[in-house]
């Protein structure tokens, strides 16, 4: 059975220290109680190894938020699949609409950076998603479809069960405008049709597809109870352990 998964992405905020505290404010709201999901937090690279020092990795998975399309070498400023997992980091976001839009990471590159994250044995975290033009002209259906297909359809059944889904709507992004849960639910329930196709009824059953894009304690509860809606990828409320927290206890 698939698991039910509320990840942060802290996205580029919060100094170290900050950071830190950030980290054990959330891994300490979890001591104690059993939350009916696994939590992860995603965090900016300078922050990975400090995190993971402070954090209890039985209760609170650790993320990068991107990493290089190349094994190493002269690629200046950039860091490694292998370099995120040697801080202890099990995940990473890839192919997020804020890197697609302003780092022009292309599916192709994204196929790259998906292939070394697996051979590092990171999870991906991998986003898709339509801007807001494409949801207005009734385009969104295949324009996500097409960006599953192009960066992840070469992929084995076994890789590709590896992977998580994450459906971000970029207008619902940062603007406070989430999307209801039944245009989430269709978008899902669509993904999941996609991946049945190509992979099978059983790869797609078992793959977590999360709703991103202002989801907030408020909301969650309500995208939540959705069957095709398997958790959330949060951005900004993320940013509080109390508000982050109250999106895990959705579930
Ligand atoms: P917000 O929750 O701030 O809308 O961000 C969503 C997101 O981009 C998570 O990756």
């Amino acid at each position: 059975m698939r698991k039910n998964i509320v990840a942060g992405n802290w996205k580029m905020n919060t100094t170290l220290a900050e950071g830190v505290k950030l980290a054990k404010d959330v891994n300490e709201a979890l001591k104690g109680f059993t939350p009916n999901c696994d939590v992860v937090i995603a965090v900016p690279f300078t922050h990975l190894a400090s995190v993971n020092a402070v954090i209890d990795s039985s209760k609170l998975g650790l993320g990068a938020e991107n990493c290089a399309d190349h094994v190493k070498g002269a690629y200046t400023g950039e860091v490694s699949a292998a370099m995120v997992a040697s801080t202890g980091a099990t995940y990473v976001i890839l192919g997020h609409s804020e890197r697609r839009q302003y780092y022009g990471e292309t599916s192709e590159i994204l196929k790259t950076k998906v292939a070394l994250a697996l051979e590092n044995n990171l999870t991906p975290i991998f986003c898709i998603g339509e801007v807001l033009e494409e949801r207005e002209n009734g385009s969104y259906l295949e324009v996500v479809k097409k960006q599953i297909e192009d960066a992840l359809f070469e992929m084995s059944a076994a890789d590709f069960s590896k992977l998580i889904l994450a459906y971000e709507p970029v207008w619902a992004i940062g603007t406070g405008k989430t999307a209801t849960d039944d245009q989430a639910e269709e978008m899902h329930a669509f993904i999941r049709k996609v991946i049945a196709d190509k992979y099978g009824a059983e790869v797609a059953e078992n793959t977590s597809i999360l709703y991103g894009g202002s989801c907030k304690p408020s909301n969650a509860p309500q995208l939540f109870a959705k069957p095709n809606v398997d958790g959330g990828l949060i951005g900004g409320a993320s940013l509080d352990a109390e508000s982050f927290m109250g999106i895990v206890k959705a579930f």
